[in-house]
């Protein structure tokens, strides 16, 4: 496993991070909560340290599933949480308001049982609130010794200039995978420029980018994945398919699985400090964290942006 240091922190996180939204088991189909807590002792078994959750995977289970994974260990561990998104039953809402971040802010501790989270994300951007006011709840809960370090995620670059005018904010999270990679266009040159670290989410696009659906998939009920990650379109489908045969041809010249590749090659790309990949079991997460061997070389990663640039242009730039 390959370790970064998260600029201007004193957090070195792996290369490979575990994302536990699908152990809030409410919005990717069933997923078993020992089988989750495996999930992670595996990965951090195999030299993950940095575990990526949120209040709103399933109304906070995600979160307990975490501290019960990690209580004999939450030294060794680096936690990252989120505020500012509401669960209910039917939808998710932003919410940036004091009076939401306090209530996010403490459950995040209690749950998580721990008296301070390591590194602490606006999860989305929030227009009925204004930005200075969340911040400035957030410094007092800092000041406070209740997080250490403060994050966006899928913040645009007007939202983190706005952000850093007010305070110093360490990394983002956006979505970023082969099949999106809208923010090499302005976002990764301006975290660079100005020193910030970058740990992506989607790196597996839900699933797809292990090569395992071949055919357009129909998933069960309450595994609504197909809502959030936008590339299990019929019209795309054949192009999609096509990419998987091109890294089909690249895992195998480096023995390793299709996943393993997409995890590689993001984990390779120019401003990122880790990556996020989500794992519903052991064998999975284990895998996975076996990414850290792959190393692409550049005419590997020459093939996938010609085959992008061809025939999925507009879905991936
Ligand atoms: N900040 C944000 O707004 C945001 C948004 C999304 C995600 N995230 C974070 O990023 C993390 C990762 O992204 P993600 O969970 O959306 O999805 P992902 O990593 O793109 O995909 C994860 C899913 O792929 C399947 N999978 C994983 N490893 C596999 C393997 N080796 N072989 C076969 N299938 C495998 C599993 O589902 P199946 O087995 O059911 O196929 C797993 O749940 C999240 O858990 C969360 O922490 C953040």
């Amino acid at each position: 496993m390959q370790y970064n240091i998260i600029p201007n922190t004193d957090l070195k996180v792996s290369s490979i991070a575990i994302g536990t939204w699908a152990m809030g088991n409410d919005f990717w189909g069933n997923v078993d909560d020992k089988e989750s807590i495996k999930a992670i002792h595996a990965s951090l078994d195999a030299g993950i340290n940095f575990i990526d959750t949120a209040p709103v995977y399933g109304a906070g289970h995600a979160e307990e599933v975490v501290a019960k994974a990690i209580k004999d260990r939450r030294d060794k561990v680096i936690v990252a949480t989120k505020a500012g998104v509401i669960r209910t039953k039917t939808e998710y809402r932003r919410d940036l308001s004091p009076k939401h971040l306090q209530k996010d802010m403490e459950e995040s501790l209690r749950r998580l049982n721990t008296d301070c989270i390591d590194l602490y994300y606006i999860h989305w951007p929030d227009t009925t609130t204004p930005l200075e006011d969340s911040i400035n709840t957030l410094l007092k809960f800092k000041e406070q010794g209740k997080f250490r370090y403060l994050a966006v995620s899928n913040f645009s670059v007007e939202l983190m200039e706005q952000a850093q005018q007010m305070t110093d904010i360490v990394c983002l999270q956006p979505n970023y995978s082969i099949l999106n990679r809208k923010i090499e266009k302005d976002i990764i040159p301006y975290c660079e420029h100005n020193n910030l670290g970058v740990i992506s989410y989607g790196t597996l696009a839900g699933g797809l980018l292990t090569g395992k659906f071949r055919e357009l998939p129909e998933f069960e009920e309450g595994d609504n994945r197909g809502r959030f990650y936008d590339y299990y379109r019929e019209d795309i489908w054949p192009n999609v398919q096509g990419l998987l045969v091109c890294l089909d041809k690249i895992a195998k010249k480096h023995d390793c699985t299709v996943a393993q590749t997409a995890i590689a090659w993001t984990a390779q790309q120019k401003g990122i400090t880790s990556v996020l990949v989500g794992a519903k079991n052991e064998r999975q997460a284990l895998a996975n964290a076996e990414a850290a061997k792959v190393q692409l070389s550049d005419s590997d990663c020459l093939q996938i942006d010609t085959y992008l640039k061809k025939h999925l242009q507009e879905t991936v730039y």
